[in-house]
């Protein structure tokens, strides 16, 4: 098996066969899996180190390499000597940097003091999480989820309630299953629009009807944005902050840097969220991580307020990869899918195989060399009638035509 199959958990440490079974990490962390993405996109990674030829649709990372002015902002910053720490929550300058852009971008008001820089999109939910969850407080998280999501609500002793979602309804929540999940101990839901792994984007009708039901109890919405720029065939992104001042006071956005300016090594998020819930991700994040690094910082300012051409023809590109791949997997045996309207992944319905999904995974990379996701990472254990793999398309088209080619081959056998 190339993939440890997280439904065993985690390896117990022995010391010796005499001794008993004794484990050195905590019991949150030993419930905890690790990424299997990352652990996916680094045994491929391992795989081409060693001479293999191979295709890797595992990665979440845009395959452009971060505009030249936005390095060499950082470049001069450096040079200039930015090299201590900022103040907790960002550099102020950056601060008003993202709420300028949050108000011409997504009609949404914040002051500095609301807006907080975190080390990466994923440590501004982390982050959230912390700050707004008391232990044995339950989470709603649509599934297929980001792989994160479950293990960082853990993380903050708080329960994640998976909710599954289907096809049928395009991979999103409906307030009707949202409201069947809930109970006196929810204290957020995550929404994450445009999604990953389903490419799946919220439309403003359904958002307003998930708000509504949020708004109704007090539920924390944590509005997970990171793939805004990433919307095809003319699809709308809406921010649900933006729906109403209820709604607003209720939310924490979460963006970032990494996939609209190809930044993701920088690890530079945000958050912007009520001046109660912000105070608190900026206590978190004095005591953890002191701010983010400043001169990467100095690189986000000049991301954010330079031109912006770049994520136009990234988008364009991402786009020719996308309607190439739906094309070519609507032909392939066995699989099916839906068209993601956003971000860079497929969900490919690998049921008709009758392969588990980490087998279809396993055996796809071992005798293909093709590096997919297994469902597994995605919580395809709460879909019990469905097997799924992630595909990312933030490859070149040549990679994703010959993986394309094996994927077919590969499925011609089941
Ligand atoms: C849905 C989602 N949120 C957040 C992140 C994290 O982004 P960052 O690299 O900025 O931490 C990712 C990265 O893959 C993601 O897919």
């Amino acid at each position: 098996m190339l993939y440890a199959d997280p439904k065993k958990g985690p390896q117990q440490n022995h010391i010796s066969p005499l001794s008993p079974p004794m484990s050195l990490v905590s019991e949150t962390l030993a419930k905890l899996a690790p990424s299997m993405t990352l652990a996916i996109t680094q045994r491929a990674s391992e795989m081409k180190a060693a001479g293999e030829d191979v295709c890797n649709f595992g990665g979440g990372e845009p395959d452009f390499d971060t505009p030249e002015h936005i390095k060499a902002a950082a470049v001069a910053a450096l040079e200039q000597g930015a090299t201590k720490y900022t103040a907790a929550a960002g550099l102020p300058a950056l601060r008003e940097a993202i709420a300028a852009k949050l108000m011409v971008d997504n009609n949404l008001e914040y002051s500095i003091g609301e807006i907080s820089v975190n080390c990466g999109a994923k440590h501004s939910c982390f982050n959230a999480l912390m700050a707004v969850c008391s232990p044995g407080d339950e989470v709603i998280i649509p599934a297929p989820y980001w792989t994160s999501y479950p293990e960082m609500a853990r993380l903050a002793g708080a329960v994640p309630v998976i909710v599954p979602t289907s096809e049928e309804t395009g991979w999103k929540i409906t307030p009707e299953l949202f409201e069947e999940h809930m109970s006196p101990r929810t204290k957020m839901i995550i929404i994450n629009s445009p999604g990953n792994p389903t490419g799946a984007v919220y439309s403003r009708e359904e958002l307003a009807a998930i708000g509504e039901v949020a708004a109704g109890e007090d539920i924390v919405i944590l509005s997970d944005e990171i793939y805004e720029k990433l919307v095809y065939d003319g699809t709308e992104h809406v921010s649900i902050a933006s729906l109403s001042d209820e709604l607003k006071n209720l939310t924490v956005t979460v963006n970032g840097f990494s996939k609209a300016y190809s930044m993701t090594g920088w690890r530079l998020g945000y958050t912007a969220a009520n001046p109660e819930i912000a105070e608190a991700i900026s206590t978190v994040q004095s005591h953890t991580t002191s701010a983010p690094t400043t001169f990467a910082q100095y690189g986000a300012l000049v991301a954010i307020q330079g031109d912006q051409g770049f994520i136009d023809e990234m988008r364009e590109e991402y786009d020719l990869r996308r309607r190439y791949t739906l094309n070519r997997l609507r032909q392939i045996k066995n699989l099916s899918v839906i068209e993601p309207k956003g971000a860079f992944y497929f969900l490919v319905n690998v049921s008709s195989t009758q392969l588990s999904a980490l087998n279809f995974a396993d055996k796809l990379l071992s005798r293909y060399k093709v590096a997919v996701v297994p469902g597994e990472a995605f919580g395809d254990a709460f879909m019990p009638d469905i097997e799924t793999i992630r595909i990312s398309y933030a490859t070149s088209l040549d990679i994703l035509k010959e993986g394309l080619d094996r994927i077919e081959d590969f499925c011609r056998s089941y």
